[in-house]
């Protein structure tokens, strides 16, 4: 018998969108909050360099507007950007009120004045931050916030399997939405049903679905994948994000080196010790991600060397080790004193742009079900996320989600249904578990190589084909064996994998973070479109 649990709202997902929503609603709704692993873990808790904001009096909307626009390669939609730009000084306050703890600006008499840093993209400094560790302050607050608040129940250690629909019921004739989910509860073995009059994904990216990544284990890309099951678009997946600097270390590959660094000046070098961003780009090293991610890509093929270094020796050290504690502290540890010695990177993928389409209040194609966060395709991004744009998307929008349902308070959903129990009557326990383990390695290790920073059609086409036998092969395994967490993962991966590859083949194009050799150039289609698919293609 099916564990039963039921809320006004349920929100997949305990990041800064999943506990941004669930506090706006608090005082509205009970809700049920559910996360993979630890309320803390996602990739929110690791995020380092800080939330672009316009907050400097020389600053302002039209230009944070302008770089975003132009960070993503003329893609991005104007209205989102220019809504989410507009709103972020509120959602800064917000944050404040709530008790997060920025950096404060040691050279300003005004006690209350913060420190302002700058990202690769951005012409002003409009990056507030917590030293280097702006997640962690993030996370840790709202948390606590979450954990104070009566009206919501959390459930840690929960993975969500799948949204339960009017038709995944089998209800013919009433329209389409969304009345809940199946979760796995990881600890007891045991799926349980979680219904609601609402259901926000807040679950976060997929660059888990990459070899090498600065994310934690959570980014599966269930979210979307889920999404897709049930039936709603998903747009841009071919815009991944690879982050130019990522610690190449043997005993510490996805700890991330922040942007903030070349925000304040850190260099680019060959192992030579030269400098080599000025000949790509006259921002040099803050030019946008795609364009430093390449050329540390191109760079590194054309010397066949492992990785290239990130110098900030040059900088006070006392300037370092109170701008920078935390990658200063965590290098240390790893022999690497970075007041002195230039730090090995590499890029690694690291955030998801596209994601399932959502209208301006963070509804998807179907009916009570909001998609808020990495998840989410707001239009944002374009073809390119500006550094720091990301908790900025996740803080507006997770606002302007729950005003929509609070909005819709009183509208009368069909909320009688009763969700059956999870059939587990056809399945056995797994005695080949080496079939997830190998299909995983799989997928990344194809991923990494034929869907990566550069891209043809022909290594499109082979991912193509070796992630069509893992799809039938994973199809098979999962309608026999009991689910597991790893499981479930896989079966998502390769979905967002396939939608990945499937919207990478149909761009012949380049543009921003996806690059092809077969179609370089960028086209001059006036206004450019984005890749959307839906569920027949
Ligand atoms: P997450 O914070 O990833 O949270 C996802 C949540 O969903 C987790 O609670 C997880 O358990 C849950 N979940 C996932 N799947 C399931 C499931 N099946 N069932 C139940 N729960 C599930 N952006 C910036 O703007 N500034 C930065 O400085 C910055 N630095 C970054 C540094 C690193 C190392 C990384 C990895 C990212 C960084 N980013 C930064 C990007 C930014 O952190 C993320 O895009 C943002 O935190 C995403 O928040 P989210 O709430 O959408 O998802
Ligand atoms: C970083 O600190 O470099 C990450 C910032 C981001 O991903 O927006």
């Amino acid at each position: 018998m099916t564990t039963k649990h039921r809320s006004d709202v349920l929100i997949i997902g305990s990041g800064a969108a999943g506990l941004t929503c669930a506090l706006h609603l608090a005082d509205h709704f009970n809700i049920n909050l559910i996360c993979k692993g630890q309320l803390k873990e996602g990739a929110t808790f690791y995020a380092q360099g800080g939330i672009a904001a316009v907050l400097d009096q020389a600053d302002s909307v039209d230009s944070h507007v302008a770089d975003t626009l132009r960070a993503g390669a003329d893609l991005c939609n104007k209205e989102t950007v220019q809504y989410t730009v507009e709103n972020s000084k509120a959602a800064i306050d917000w944050l404040i009120q709530k008790g997060v703890k920025f950096s404060l600006d040691e050279n300003s008499d005004d006690d209350n004045d913060y420190h302002l840093t700058r990202e690769g993209g951005h012409s002003h400094r409009r990056i507030i931050h917590s030293a280097d560790a702006t997640g962690k302050a993030v996370q840790t607050t709202l948390s606590e916030a979450i954990l104070n608040n009566k009206r919501i129940k959390l459930f840690e250690n929960y993975n969500a399997i799948d949204l339960v629909t009017t038709h995944s019921l089998g209800i013919i004739g009433e329209p389409n939405q969304c009345h809940g989910a199946y979760a796995l509860n990881r600890q007891s073995g045991q799926v349980e049903s979680f219904e609601a009059k609402f259901v926000v994904l807040a679950t976060g990216g997929a660059s888990k679905v990459y070899l090498y990544t600065s994310n934690p284990d959570i980014s599966s890309g269930d979210g979307i994948a889920m999404a897709w099951r049930s039936g709603c678009r998903v747009a841009n997946l071919e815009f991944n994000q690879f982050h130019p600097t990522c610690l190449f270390h043997s005993k510490a590959n996805s700890f991330l080196i922040t942007e903030a660094l070349r925000g304040e000046g850190a260099h680019l070098k060959l192992p030579s010790g030269e400098r080599f961003m000025p000949k790509f780009d006259s921002r040099a090293e803050l030019a946008p991600r795609d364009i430093v991610a390449r050329a540390i890509d191109h760079e590194i093929k054309r010397l066949g060397v492992d990785c290239v270094y990130l110098d900030i020796s040059h900088k006070e050290d006392e300037f370092i080790k109170s701008h920078f504690p935390t990658i200063y502290k965590r290098l240390l540890k790893l022999n690497i004193d970075i007041t002195s010695d230039p730090i090995p990177v590499v890029p690694a993928a690291h955030y998801t742009c596209g994601g399932i389409v959502v209208d301006k209040h963070a509804s998807t194609d179907l009916a009570a079900l909001y998609a808020i966060g990495e998840v989410a395709f707001t239009g944002l991004h374009g073809a390119n996320r500006m550094a720091s744009n990301s908790l900025l998307e996740c803080l507006v929008y997770a606002k302007k989600a729950a005003e929509s349902i609070i909005q819709q308070k009183d509208i009368s959903f069909n909320d009688s249904v009763d969700i059956p129990s999870w059939d587990e009557s056809q399945v056995s326990d797994s005695d080949e578990e080496v079939v997830v383990s190998h299909n995983w390695h799989e997928l990344r290790h194809l991923m990494w190589n034929y869907v990566g920073i550069v891209r043809t059609t022909k290594r499109l086409e082979r991912a193509k084909r070796r992630i069509q036998l893992l799809k039938q092969e994973v199809k098979d395994y999962y309608s026999n064996v009991t689910v597991t967490s790893d499981l479930l993962e896989l079966r998502n991966l390769i979905t967002v994998a396939e939608l990945i590859i499937e919207c990478a083949m149909r761009r012949k194009e380049s543009r921003g973070l996806h690059y092809t050799l077969d179609y370089p150039e960028t086209t001059d289609e006036q206004p450019p479109t984005d890749t959307i698919l839906s569920r027949v293609y």
